[in-house]
C-alpha cells in the first residue's frame, strides 16, 4: 500500500524507520504526469533498494515565466494508481510552501556544463533543477536517486551536485524509454496534436542517422548536423534551439571523436519543445 506524506518530517520519520531496520532506500523524483519512463525508474531504483521513494513536486523555480509552469500536467490521483502498481512504497508529494518556506534565499548553482544547450534556451532552468533536486536529497538521504538519460544534461548537473557538495547517494541513469516510431517519452508529449505526433518521431530518427554517420565515419559532424536541422524542418518542426555533437563527460563541443560523445536536439512542434539525445561511440583510433 502506497503512503503518500506531504513535509519533510514525515518523510524523515519514515525514512528514518526503514534505516533503522537496515533496509537500502531508492529516490525517484518527478513532477508527475508519470508514464511508463517514469516507472522504469521506479524499477531500476527497486533492483539496488528494498524501498523505493517517488517524489511528485512542480517545482516552479525551473520553469521561466514565459514557460507552461501554470498548465503542465497535473493529476495525482492517477499517478498515484501507476506508482501504487509499480511498488512504490512511499511518495513524498510537498507543496510550494514546504519546500520554499517564506524568505527562502538559497540557490544551488552549477557552472560550466550549465553554459551550452538547455542552459542556454533555458535560462534558470539548472539552477532551480540543482536547488530542488538537493533539496529532496538532503530531505529524504537515500541510498540512490534515479534520473532518466532523456534529460541527459540534467542528469550531468545532478552528478556533479552530489560530488561537489558530497551528498552520499549513488546517481544511477536509466535508458530512455521510447514509443515505437522512437519518439522519447515526456510528460510534454501530452501537448502534440496528432499531425505534431506524428511529425515527433523525426526528432529520434534525424539523431539515430546523424549518430551512426558520424559513428562509422560516414559523415563528419557539421555535415551531419547541417542535414538534420534540414530533416527536421522538412519534417514540420517550427523551430530548432540545438542540434549539437558534445563529449558525453563535458559537454565540451565533440572535437575528439575518439572520446564517446553525445548528439544532443531541441525543437519546437508549434508551442510544443522537445527534446533528446542518443550515444555516439568513440571512433577507433587508425593503426
Ligand atoms: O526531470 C524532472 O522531472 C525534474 O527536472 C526533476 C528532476 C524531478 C526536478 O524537478
Amino acid at each position: 500500500m502506497l503512503d503518500i506524506v506531504r513535509t519533510v518530517a514525515t518523510l524523515r520519520d519514515q525514512v528514518d524507520e526503514w534505516r533503522r531496520a537496515g533496509q537500502r532506500i531508492a529516490l525517484v523524483p518527478t513532477m508527475g504526469a508519470l508514464h511508463a519512463g517514469h516507472l522504469s525508474l521506479v524499477h531500476q531504483g527497486r533492483e539496488t533498494c528494498d524501498r523505493v521513494v517517488a517524489t511528485i513536486f512542480v517545482n516552479p523555480a525551473q520553469f521561466g515565466p514565459s514557460e507552461d509552469f501554470a498548465t503542465y500536467p497535473r493529476g495525482e490521483a492517477d499517478d498515484v494508481t501507476k506508482l501504487e502498481a509499480a511498488g512504490v512504497d512511499l511518495l513524498f508529494a510537498p507543496d510550494v510552501g514546504e519546500m520554499y518556506p517564506e524568505n527562502f534565499a538559497t540557490n544551488v548553482t552549477v557552472s560550466g556544463i550549465t553554459d551550452c544547450l538547455c542552459g542556454l534556451s533555458r535560462p534558470g532552468f539548472f539552477d532551480g533543477v540543482a536547488t530542488v533536486v538537493s533539496k529532496l536529497l538532503l530531505q529524504a538521504l537515500p541510498d540512490v536517486a534515479v534520473f532518466g538519460d532523456k534529460d541527459y544534461q540534467q542528469l550531468l548537473v545532478i552528478r556533479r551536485v552530489v560530488r561537489d557538495l558530497n551528498i552520499p547517494v549513488d546517481i544511477i541513469g536509466a535508458p530512455t524509454v521510447r514509443e515505437q516510431d522512437g519518439l522519447a517519452l515526456s510528460s510534454r508529449n501530452a501537448y502534440l496534436g496528432t499531425a505534431e505526433r506524428q511529425q515527433a518521431a523525426a526528432l529520434f530518427r534525424s539523431l539515430g542517422t546523424a549518430a551512426e554517420n558520424i559513428e562509422t565515419g560516414r559523415g563528419e559532424p557539421e555535415a551531419e548536423t547541417a542535414a538534420a536541422l534540414q530533416r527536421l524542418t522538412e519534417s514540420g518542426f517550427t523551430k530548432i534551439d540545438y542540434f549539437e555533437l558534445r563529449d558525453a563527460e563535458t559537454l565540451a563541443p565533440a572535437v575528439n571523436l575518439q572520446r564517446p560523445s553525445r548528439l544532443f536536439a531541441a525543437a519546437w512542434l508549434g508551442a510544443t519543445r522537445l527534446i533528446d539525445n542518443v550515444s555516439v561511440a568513440a571512433r577507433a583510433i587508425p593503426n
